[in-house]
């Protein structure tokens, strides 16, 4: 019997029970609703809506029904629609009919909002821990990998020389965003929904901020209709895993690209790559094409919950109850891909002879040009100049630090022999020296700062 039996003459079709039913997901909210259940449960003893004994037998009662939880040992039942009637419906067998009380002047449309928020508020500290174990790796990387140059790529094309170390914090400080990110949504989620009742907020004189520092919120919901229908915190969250899986893909993408036989600037490690069943030879970055694939599905659960939010009126509607599916998958993506990829980068092989080989002396034309403003030649003129050099050297079958310098002075004079270093990849780097750039001394610097912003 559910319990809203009361007015019903039939009991529902088992289909639609099942389809109703959303305890298959939300038993995993089960700690949380009874620590939600005993906080509210105190407060109706505090309004006396409760006698304090009572309060006490209930809180008891719900303790009691916690440790099945913990150890594993609650029998669910056929007749649970949900896990705030699986609580109550076992509290009423352990305690009789006070159990009947609990609900007094509250719905589960505000116990499952503040449920949802709880959880958002525990868990959000979990992905916390594994963005930052993957950010120090990458940190570690970058101080081990220190001096191995590579070619810098725009348009997936050799552009200018990097260091490795450079290439591997450009993925550090979007995860360092992603969690300040998730510490400001989680500021912001911090507000008690309980006391909007079913939407016109609880008729008994519950003192809801102190319910609310007793469950560890921030602050309450100012308005009982808006505090039902509220999913603001939800949709942010899922907008938080879609923006980190996007910063994850980045990086994956380019695992995949550098460990490709044409690249090779990286191998795997044999514990983080994969076979082809038909083909013995090969290895394949699995792990970091389901991270990059795993990205679209996570937009997709953005994008869904964002629909199913544009078509309700206010206050409670049960499509809401879609949005632990949502937030719970997010949840378990991001908790999954993130120590794997944390571990598979710890421990990827790098060829640094080979990465450093791509580094060509065109690469340094930029330079070329910037040594000619040096003398004075205006930008423009001097990137025509080293295009000359670039076409002439073609031409020729050269390339532009095999060119003798005879051949650089008839494009212009203020070819001087010190081209000769300047085409050199070492100097390129030690030319961009400014901070955020990659010369070894900033790259050293931005370490100091990416250590200071990891605090370890
Ligand atoms: N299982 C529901 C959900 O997850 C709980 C709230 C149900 N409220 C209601 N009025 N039927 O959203």
């Amino acid at each position: 019997m559910p319990l809203w039996g009361g007015r019903f003459s039939q009991s529902l079709d088992q289909q639609a029970w099942q389809l109703n039913a959303s305890i298959q997901f939300d038993c995993r909210l089960a700690a949380l609703d009874v620590r939600g259940s005993q906080a509210w449960a105190g407060a109706l003893g505090q309004a006396g809506v409760l006698t304090p004994a009572e309060s006490v037998q209930i809180i008891a009662g719900l303790e009691t029904i916690q440790n099945e939880f913990g150890e594993q040992r609650f029998a669910f039942e056929e007749s649970d629609e949900d896990i705030h009637t699986a609580v109550e419906r076992r509290l009423g067998e352990l305690i009789g009919p006070l159990a009947g009380k609990l609900h007094t002047g509250r719905s589960r449309n505000d116990q499952v909002a503040t449920d949802i928020r709880l959880w958002l508020l525990e868990t959000a500290p979990v992905l916390e821990e594994s963005l930052r174990g993957l950010q120090a790796v990458l940190l570690k990387r970058a101080e081990n990998d220190f001096g191995v140059i590579m070619p810098g790529y725009t348009h997936l094309q050799r552009a200018q020389p990097i260091l490795l170390s450079h290439w591997w914090l450009s993925h550090f400080w979007p995860l360092q965003r992603d969690s300040q990110r998730l510490g400001q949504l989680s500021a912001r989620s911090s507000v008690m929904p309980l006391g909007a009742a079913a939407l016109a907020g609880t008729s008994f004189p519950i003192d809801r901020s102190a319910l609310a520092a007793k469950l560890g919120f921030n602050s309450t919901s100012a308005n009982s209709l808006d505090a039902v229908s509220d999913r603001d915190f939800a949709a942010e969250f899922l907008f938080w895993t879609a923006l980190t899986a996007v910063h994850l893909s980045k990086l994956a993408e380019e695992i995949v690209l550098f460990t490709s036989a044409e690249f090779h600037f990286f191998e795997l490690d044999d514990a983080f790559a994969t076979g082809s069943s038909l083909m013995p030879q090969k290895k394949n970055a699995d792990v970091f094409e389901l991270t990059r694939g795993k990205a679209g599905t996570l937009i997709g659960r953005l994008t869904g919950m964002l629909c199913m939010l544009k078509g309700l009126p206010s206050t409670y509607d049960k499509d809401l109850q879609e949005d632990k599916l949502a937030i719970f998958e997010a949840y378990d993506t991001l908790a999954a891909v993130l120590p794997v990829i944390a571990k598979a980068l710890e421990t990827v092989h790098i060829f640094p002879e080979i990465m450093t080989a791509a580094v060509t002396p065109d690469m340094m034309a930029t330079d070329l040009a910037d040594h000619l403003v040096s003398q004075g030649v205006p930008f423009r003129e001097a990137h025509d100049l080293v295009g000359l050099a670039i076409k002439h050297a073609k031409k020729q079958g050269k390339i532009l630090d095999s060119l003798e310098l005879a051949e650089y002075q008839h494009i212009s004079p203020f070819f001087g022999p010190e081209i000769y270093q300047v085409l050199k990849a070492e100097n390129s780097l030690i030319r961009h020296n400014i901070s955020g750039g990659t010369a070894p001394e900033a790259v050293k610097k931005q370490i100091e700062i990416a250590r200071q912003a990891l605090s370890v």
